[in-house]
C-alpha cells in the first residue's frame, strides 16, 4: 500500500520523505490556503519533494476553465497529478486529461457509483472521503469495501486512494480491504510508528546495556 502526505506543508514534507516510504502527496484549496503560499510555488516545491504523484486541484467547475488550469498545473513537473471534482465536467476533464497521458485523481467521492463512473473516465486514482463520511453518520470503510469490490469485478486499474483520513484505524481498515493508496495528514502517519510497549521495550534494553558496560563499535 503507497502512503501519501496529505498536507502543502513542505516542512512536513521532507521530514516524511527522509523515512524513505513516502509514496506522494496530495494537496486541496484548503490546504494551499493553510501553507499561505503560492499554489504553483509550493507545488513545485512539493514536486522536488517526491519522486511520487502530487496532487493539485483545479478551482474551476466548468470543463474548459478546468482545462485550462490543468495545463497550467501539469507544466509545474512532471510528477504533477490533477485533481479535479467527482462532477459530470470534472469527468469529462478526467477522460480528456487521462486520454493525454495526464494523471488525474478524482476527488471527493461519497459513493460507490460515483467510484464507478470515475473509473470508466480513466481516472488514475479514486479519492473516497471516508472521515466526511463518516461525519455524516455514514461508514467510509464500506464505502472503501464496495469500490474495491467493484473495480476487482471489472478489472479497473484506477488505484483507491483513501482519502480524509483521520486517525490510525481507518489507515489499518484501508490495508485489510486492500486499498492501493492512503492519504493522510503527516500526525496520523508519524502516530503509525509508535507504540507504548516499542518505547518501553526501549527503555529496558537500554538500562540492560548500560549495565553490561559494553560498546559496540
Ligand atoms: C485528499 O485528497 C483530501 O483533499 C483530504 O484527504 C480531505 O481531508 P479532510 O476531510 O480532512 O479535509
Amino acid at each position: 500500500m503507497k502512503f501519501f502526505a496529505d498536507t502543502a506543508d513542505t516542512a512536513e514534507i521532507a521530514d516524511l520523505a527522509q523515512t524513505g516510504l513516502l509514496d506522494g502527496v496530495t494537496t486541496n484549496p484548503s490546504l494551499i490556503k493553510k501553507s499561505g503560499r503560492d499554489i504553483i510555488e509550493v507545488t513545485r516545491e512539493i514536486c522536488g519533494l517526491t519522486h511520487g504523484p502530487v496532487s493539485a486541484e483545479v478551482v474551476a467547475l466548468d470543463h474548459a476553465g478546468m482545462m485550462k488550469e490543468a495545463e497550467i498545473l501539469r507544466k509545474i513537473a512532471d510528477n504533477v497529478c490533477i485533481k479535479v471534482p467527482l462532477t459530470i465536467d470534472g469527468l469529462k476533464s478526467c477522460k480528456a486529461l487521462t486520454s493525454d497521458g495526464t494523471m488525474v485523481n478524482v476527488t471527493l467521492c461519497f459513493s460507490a457509483s460515483q467510484a464507478l463512473l470515475a473509473a470508466k473516465a480513466g481516472a488514475s486514482f479514486i479519492s473516497p472521503f471516508v472521515g466526511r463520511h463518516d461525519d455524516n453518520g455514514f461508514d467510509g470503510m464500506n464505502l472503501i469495501e464496495d469500490i474495491r469490490l467493484i473495480y476487482d469485478n471489472y478489472g479497473f486499474e484506477t488505484e483507491i486512494l483513501v482519502a480524509s483520513i483521520r486517525h490510525g484505524i481507518h489507515v489499518l481498515e484501508a490495508a485489510r480491504i486492500g486499498a492501493d493508496v492512503i492519504t493522510a495528514p503527516p500526525s496520523v502517519i508519524k502516530g503509525l510508528f509508535k507504540h507504548v510497549l516499542t518505547d518501553k521495550g526501549i527503555e529496558g534494553f537500554l538500562k540492560d546495556w548500560a549495565e553490561t558496560g559494553q560498546a559496540i563499535g
